[in-house]
């Protein structure tokens, strides 16, 4: 076990000796949690690593435990306990599939071992405290500061309702853990133990931008105003959006996800918060996954801050900012203007996380703009993103879209009757599936 050095002098005693008292083995720490439950876990690099892997290794000694866990996007620190043979024994439940869930899934050959909880993301802190009581929260934070608080750093989400909502709070402290302001900080008092960790956090890669991230990346870059505040969605090209904006002048962040391409637009000149009005002079996000870079800028940066995701989420508070501006992806469209974010190859892939949530924030915004873009074709142009119409799970019904973007062009959706947004569909198709799309679209009587 690692022992913390307290840096700062002029901490008080009290707090030293409360956290010395509930410091403790991993292993230790998690035989607190009661053989049945709910269990959170922390998002993306807040899961705990230390505490996964004891854990993992407790459900593995034989006894008999039947633990719901609940999280979103699972990264690598919670990857001990994503294995097979302990899925009788942790049972999980997900907002948001990642790669993990994905790998898992395949390996057991089961799409069902992984439950998945449908849910928009400004919602999930209520959903997790008032509908699903979590008995257990076990995530990574930073080291406590002189007045006996941690940061959730990286994480607010959910996470930040369920530690001061939850009966047994399990915090593991990494001192390579950011440590962020706004609301976000948990008292000494209210954590049951604690354990010591001081692996690097978890990086998201960076993706490479692509030829076609270029073309749609500009296409939008050119529509967003000046003193427009962003929201970068997940997925590839949403980030190398952040690229072609760097010319622009005093942006805004107010977003879900922070994410590396943030640190380009701030350090371009083009990132002030100057116009915003909310949390003006801030950049404000309510869960940050990217590169060492992005950790570093977030590190005491006062100029940072971070909210539950049922504030930074909300649809009436992303409203007031004028010229808010979402950006996201999609899996598929129909020519109703359907929308399809998280299903692939008929069954869940992802989750709608905050998308909805930011396109009709964006809508109710002065002058806000919401984009939904993505790639008019999938496994190297052999299926078309375009559809006829969407045959299973919608993410967005045909009311919600606005601005459709693919590398073959952009339109707006709103205002468009049933045959102008079919054409205008068609119109973003890549040209092998027009002829089909034309044909298809006059078979349903959408255009004549
Ligand atoms: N038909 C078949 N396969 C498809 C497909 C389609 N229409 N669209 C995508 N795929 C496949 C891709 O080929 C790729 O498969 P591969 O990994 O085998 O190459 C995989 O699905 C992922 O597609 P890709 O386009 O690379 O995904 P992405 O990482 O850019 O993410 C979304 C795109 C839509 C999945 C992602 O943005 C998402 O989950 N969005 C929903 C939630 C959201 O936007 N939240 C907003 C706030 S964070």
């Amino acid at each position: 076990m690692f022992v913390i050095t307290f840096r700062r002098m002029n901490m008080n005693l009290d707090f030293c000796a409360e956290y010395t008292k509930k410091l403790m083995p991993q292993e230790k720490a998690v035989s607190l949690i009661p053989k049945r439950g709910n269990l959170a876990l922390g998002l993306a690099a807040n899961g705990p690593p230390a505490l996964c892997a004891a854990l993992a290794e407790r459900a593995r000694s034989g006894e008999n435990i039947s633990l719901n866990v609940h999280y979103q996007v699972a990264a690598a620190p919670v990857a001990p306990i994503f294995d097979i043979e302990l899925m009788d024994r942790l049972h999980l439940h997900s907002n948001f599939l990642s790669d993990l869930d994905r790998k898992l899934m395949k390996e057991a050959g089961n799409l069902s071992i992984i439950d998945h909880t449908p849910c928009y993301l400004w919602q999930l802190p209520r959903i997790y405290t008032e509908y699903i009581h979590m008995d257990v929260l076990m995530i990574t934070v930073s080291p406590m500061d002189r007045h006996g608080y941690f940061s959730l750093g990286t994480s607010n989400d959910y996470s930040s309702s369920v530690a001061r909502d939850c009966d047994m709070l399990l915090v593991e402290v990494n001192e390579n853990m950011p440590r962020v302001f706004g609301d976000n900080q948990i008292h000494v008092s209210k954590v049951t133990a604690i354990v010591e960790n001081h692996q690097p956090i978890n990086e998201l890669p960076d993706r490479p931008v692509t030829q076609l991230d270029e073309v749609i990346g500009r296409r939008i870059a050119e529509m967003v105003p000046d003193r427009a505040t962003l929201q970068l969605g997940i997925g590839g090209i949403p980030n190398a959006c952040a690229k072609f904006m760097t010319d622009h002048k005093d942006l805004g962040i107010h977003t879900e996800m922070l994410t590396s391409g943030i640190v380009g637009l701030y350090e371009s000149g083009a990132l002030t918060n100057k116009y915003k009005e909310i949390h003006r002079h801030k950049t404000v996000f309510t869960l940050c996954w990217g590169n060492k870079r992005l950790y570093e800028f977030i590190h005491d940066n006062p100029s940072v801050e971070s909210y539950p995701a049922s504030h930074i989420n909300d649809p009436y508070i992303i409203a007031m900012n004028d010229r808010a501006v979402s950006i996201n992806s999609a899996v598929e469209m129909d020519l109703f203007g359907q929308v399809n974010s998280e299903f692939v190859g008929g069954h869940e892939f992802s989750g709608v996380g905050g998308q909805r949530d930011f396109m009709s924030g964006a809508f109710r915004s002065k002058g806000g703009l919401a984009f939904l873009a993505f790639y008019s074709t999938a496994k190297n142009g052999t299926i078309s993103k375009i559809v006829p119409r969407i045959d299973g799970i919608l993410s967005e019904t045909r009311m919600e879209p606005m601005w459709v973007v693919t590398e073959h062009g952009i339109c707006n959706l709103k205002g468009k009757s049933i045959s102008e947004r079919a054409l205008a569909m068609i119109d973003l198709a890549d040209p092998r599936f027009k002829d089909d799309l034309l044909r298809e679209a006059k078979r349903m009587n959408l255009v004549r």
